[in-house]
């Protein structure tokens, strides 16, 4: 009987103390669908007709997921595709067995099947789901929407709009504006990966969003695309950053120069429009001639009020977000070779070392610490709430973004200090970062390249925390 009778308070608390709830049974309509399957919709410029994409509940980007912290989200993914998949919560400190990564923590989930995907949402922020099955296609053909995790009503930042801009990047044949399915292209994959050439924000290549003077936005930037790093400059606004990859900054920090968002993170913005009534502010990107091009642009009809508004305040920290602990951190170290122009000579791969010649015959470009593609053994096991520290090497001459699921970590400087809590980090050509991380979170996580091509070909492996 007691059990029952937890209050409400009391079961909040219970949250906020990290407390693991078990499944409970669920009614049938308890449990949302989310339909992957093919649709088509206008991404291309006037002139185009649709192109035909793979979606999550029919539109680009799929179905907007909100939620509030603390919450329960449940999906019951039906696969409607041509093809297996599965579905992954970027950037949640999710139960193991809902991350979503085919052959790791779930079988994939066949054509015309489902899957119960049901956790709960730790921390608020902004966040993104996408396909973990073969995620180079699924991504590239449309498979991400946005997840969106509200502060407590009380915790909310004083804005009058908050407004989701998925970035995302399309390589479509100029003849008939469909999808180039050449996925596994030996060029991109041992290169940059796939770039493409209709570049956008949500679906829209013109995407626009009329403002106000004087008017307040949360944006929440999320890079969808598959290998693009963006550099993103606003103009007619001032703003600060107040998130990164979902956590929030001790202290809102104000724009000055160049946002870089590599494939996966995500920025929180406050801006303050500036920019008068008839004039147009906006986001710029640069090109790779090296020129700013509209991301976004946002007209200015009209005035909100007639002052500016003081500095926005940070937003409530999460929970577990204290620095890891260095002095008693496993050291790890994870060298990065391949790709064009590198320096692999060869690597472990599926228990057996392989020559150069015989991996590029696989398909199979980029090695982490001298392991090609995911092995049985992880590539390091922790104990619960170990602290770990690793040293990234890029000895290759591409920038990776690397993403580890389930845990988020902080980049160390060279004095010790660390940096904001992400969960995706991006390493250029030749850099060294280190990274720390406290293991919290049972299970078997991956940690890869968020370029997919790139963990396609090599740049993926795992840490076991037991
Ligand atoms: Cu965004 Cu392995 O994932
Ligand atoms: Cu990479």
């Amino acid at each position: 009987m007691a059990r029952f009778a937890i209050s409400r308070r009391g079961f909040c608390a219970s949250l906020a103390a990290g407390a693991a709830f078990g499944p409970r049974p669920l009614r049938a309509a308890e449990m949302p669908d989310l339909m992957a399957g093919p649709t088509s919709v206008q991404i291309a410029p006037e002139g185009y007709g649709k192109t035909n994409v793979w979606s999550y509940g029919g539109t680009i980007p799929g179905t907007p997921l909100h939620a509030r912290q603390g919450e329960r989200l449940r999906r019951r993914l039906v696969n409607e595709l041509p093809v297996a998949t599965s579905v992954h919560w970027h950037g949640i400190r999710i139960d193991n067995a809902m991350d979503g990564v085919a052959g790791l923590t779930q079988d994939p989930v066949a054509p015309g099947e489902t899957f119960d995907y049901d956790f709960v949402l730790p921390d608020a922020g902004t966040y993104w789901y996408h396909a973990h099955t073969n995620s180079m296609e699924q991504v590239a053909r449309g498979l991400s929407g946005p997840l969106i995790i509200a502060e407590a009503a009380s915790d909310a930042p004083d804005v009058d709009r908050d407004e989701v801009l998925m970035l995302d990047d399309w390589l479509l044949n100029p003849e008939d504006g469909q999808i180039v399915d050449n996925f596994d292209n030996a060029m991109t994959l041992s290169h940059g990966g796939r770039m493409g050439n209709l570049i956008g924000t949500n679906a829209r290549y013109d995407y626009t969003l009329p403002v106000k003077t004087n008017e307040r936005l949360r944006l929440r930037l999320i890079n969808a695309a598959n290998a693009r790093i963006f550099g993103l400059r606003l103009e007619g606004v001032t703003g600060w950053t107040i998130a990164l990859d979902g956590m929030p900054l001790e202290e809102p920090e104000p724009l000055t120069g160049p946002i870089i968002l590599a494939p996966a993170q995500r920025i929180d913005l406050i801006i303050d429009v500036t920019a008068d009534e008839g004039d147009t502010a906006g986001i710029l990107r640069r090109d790779d001639e090296d020129t700013w091009r509209p991301q976004a642009i946002f007209p200015v009809r009209g005035r909100a009020s007639k002052s500016k508004r003081a500095a926005p305040s940070a937003l409530p920290p999460n929970l577990r977000m204290d620095m890891p602990n260095l002095a008693d951190a496993r050291p790890l170290d994870l060298p990065m070779e391949g790709g064009a122009m590198g320096r692999m000579r060869g690597g472990r791969m599926g228990g057996g070392m392989m020559g150069a010649r015989d991996l590029m015959q696989a398909g199979q470009f980029w090695s982490l610490a001298g392991q090609i593609g995911l092995d049985e053994t992880p590539f390091a096991r922790l104990s619960r709430g170990e602290p770990a520290r690793m040293k990234i090497t890029n000895d290759t001459v591409f920038p990776h973004a690397m993403h580890l699921h389930g845990m988020h970590f902080r980049t160390i400087a060279t004095d010790g200090t660390q940096g904001p809590m992400r969960d995706t980090v991006l390493v250029l050509p030749n850099e060294k970062i280190e990274i720390a991380f406290t293991a919290d979170n049972p299970g078997k996580w991956l940690f890869h390249c968020h370029v997919l091509g790139h963990a396609a070909s090599g740049m993926t492996t795992w840490i076991d925390v037991t």
